[in-house]
């Protein structure tokens, strides 16, 4: 409605837009907002409270023997308490509000729900969220959900084998829609599935996620059975959430021919964003796999025309995590995890030179400028009425070793904020596409997956031991961002 419009008033401006006219403000509205951003299994711990399933990341945690050494989480370390969010979120959500965040996206863990994926829905779990949910809104929060953020019930992955069967698509329709009709009349903004480019490559290809299968088959059985989910949870959540947007949060790389003076490279780097990201939204847009990644799987089928049509049309916006851009090189016969891509990824190019700043994880450089690309090919390529940018953060090279001090003053997270809301989102803003919101990756310190509790997205840090929250200096600095919107 206009009145959510503008309260959307774009934050970012004054950086980029001394000379702009009137028109091209005006189509800055509704524009970038910056909030905050959680998940399920990453921050919320209470692993078996209130009649919580096991999820397939509690089953690899807990498990670690079950795990070839190489994959285990490090120090064998689980979610089980992680940032304790399930008690402290009135705390973290007061706190988030005390910094100018407007949103609050956070995810539902289908276990508490459907503590076996399916069957009886587990009250306490509902309750919960309905309660998180209306505390948010109490203190001016608007909360934005994910359904499905990793933790896929362990039982699912024990009866059928997870995403990779096609068994999956009403059981998960039906826990969208539980969840569709328990919260749709108090939140406007969701999406269904949160990076399904990471969890079907890594967790049913290279194995470093859970449920930890490598197998290239299964990757392809993932990504198709992630888009039928997609496509009946959409059909559900028009029924059932008619004023409610919905969409998936799909990986958004930037990628730059490793030579840019060869056509190969630039065909390859080309590629490489519809290996990643059109894989997932071409689908979506255009009824069909990218032409380019279907020459070269042949595990992934045709998409048939009952499934196009169901699926054309299923974002109301497009969702996009965005935090690092890489080299693509042509090589023949080279593989992904999904089978062969001809390319091989670097963060070195012909030049010799690092693409950025490197972050804590091997995969995270700082680049920018990336960003505003990616948002532009984005919008070019799809056209969509408004994007939303889910997630993006850095993490500090060697955070694990620093002293407190060191810790809070976390200049090179501030340096990358700064640049990638200016050089990215603003400059984005200034090229016209329409971003209509910004959440910054993470609120607090968590369980960073297969990296356990040595990698630090947080802007506020966390002592696990004692649970205390300390804010870090880039979290001052969000709160100068978050307080310039009008
Ligand atoms: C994207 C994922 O959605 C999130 O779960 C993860 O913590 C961040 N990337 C950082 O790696």
């Amino acid at each position: 409605s206009p009145q959510r419009v503008s309260k959307f008033v774009n934050i970012f401006a004054s950086a980029v837009m001394p000379e702009a006219d009137d028109s091209a403000s005006h189509a800055l509205a509704p524009a970038a907002q910056a909030q905050a951003a959680i998940s399920s299994a990453e921050f919320e711990g209470a692993y078996l409270e209130d009649g919580k399933g096991w999820s397939i990341w509690d089953e690899r945690t807990n498990n670690p023997g079950a795990v070839p050494r190489e994959k285990r989480v490090y120090l064998n370390q689980t979610g089980n308490v992680a940032c304790d969010f399930y008690h402290r979120y009135r705390e973290d959500m007061l706190t988030a509000k005390g910094l100018g965040a407007t949103h609050y996206r956070m995810s539902i863990a289908w276990t508490r729900i459907f503590p076996n994926g399916d069957g009886a829905i587990n009250q306490p779990g509902v309750d919960h969220y309905s309660e998180q949910i209306d505390f948010a809104i109490a203190i001016g929060l608007e909360p934005v959900l994910t359904c499905y953020h990793w933790d896929l019930p362990q039982a699912l992955q024990e009866r059928f084998g997870g995403w990779n069967s096609e068994q999956i698509v009403p059981i998960f329709a039906t826990y969208a829609a539980t969840i569709f009709k328990a919260f749709g009349d108090r939140v406007l903004y969701w999406t269904t599935i949160n990076e399904p480019k990471t969890f079907c490559w890594e967790g049913y290809g290279g194995g470093m996620h859970a449920p930890g299968i490598s197998d290239e088959e299964q990757v392809a059985n993932c990504s198709l059975n992630v888009l039928k989910s997609h496509a009946a949870a959409f059909k559900k959540f028009k029924e059932l959430v008619p004023g409610g947007k919905i969409s998936m949060n799909l990986n958004a790389e930037w990628t730059l021919p490793f030579d840019p003076n060869s056509e190969l490279d630039k065909a390859a780097a080309e590629r490489k964003m519809e290996f990643e990201f059109g894989v997932f939204a071409h689908p979506i847009f255009f009824g069909q796999f990218p032409e380019s990644v279907r020459a070269r799987l042949p595990y992934l089928p045709e998409i048939s025309p009952e499934l196009a049509e169901a699926l054309v049309g299923s974002f109301n916006y497009i969702a996009l995590n965005h935090y690092t851009s890489t080299y693509a090189r042509h090589k023949d016969g080279a593989t992904s995890q999904i089978g062969r891509c001809d390319y091989e990824v670097s963060h070195v190019g012909a030049d010799g030179l690092t693409l950025g700043e490197p972050g804590d994880s091997g995969w995270l450089y700082s680049v920018p400028w990336g960003f505003r690309k990616v948002l532009n090919y984005v919008n070019d390529m799809y056209k969509p009425d408004e994007i939303s940018v889910t997630e993006n953060g850095f993490n500090v090279p060697g955070e694990s070793d620093m002293t407190m001090d060191q810790i809070l003053n976390d200049t090179k997270r501030i340096k990358f904020f700064k640049e990638y809301t200016e050089s990215g989102v603003a400059a984005a803003v200034y090229d016209k596409v329409p971003i209509t919101s910004y959440y910054a990756w993470a609120q607090t310190d968590n369980f960073e997956w297969q990296d356990g509790y040595s990698k630090h997205f947080g802007v506020i840090h966390v002592n696990f031991t004692t649970q205390k929250r300390t804010k870090k200096a880039s979290a001052r600095f969000l709160e100068g961002i978050f307080s310039n919107a009008k």
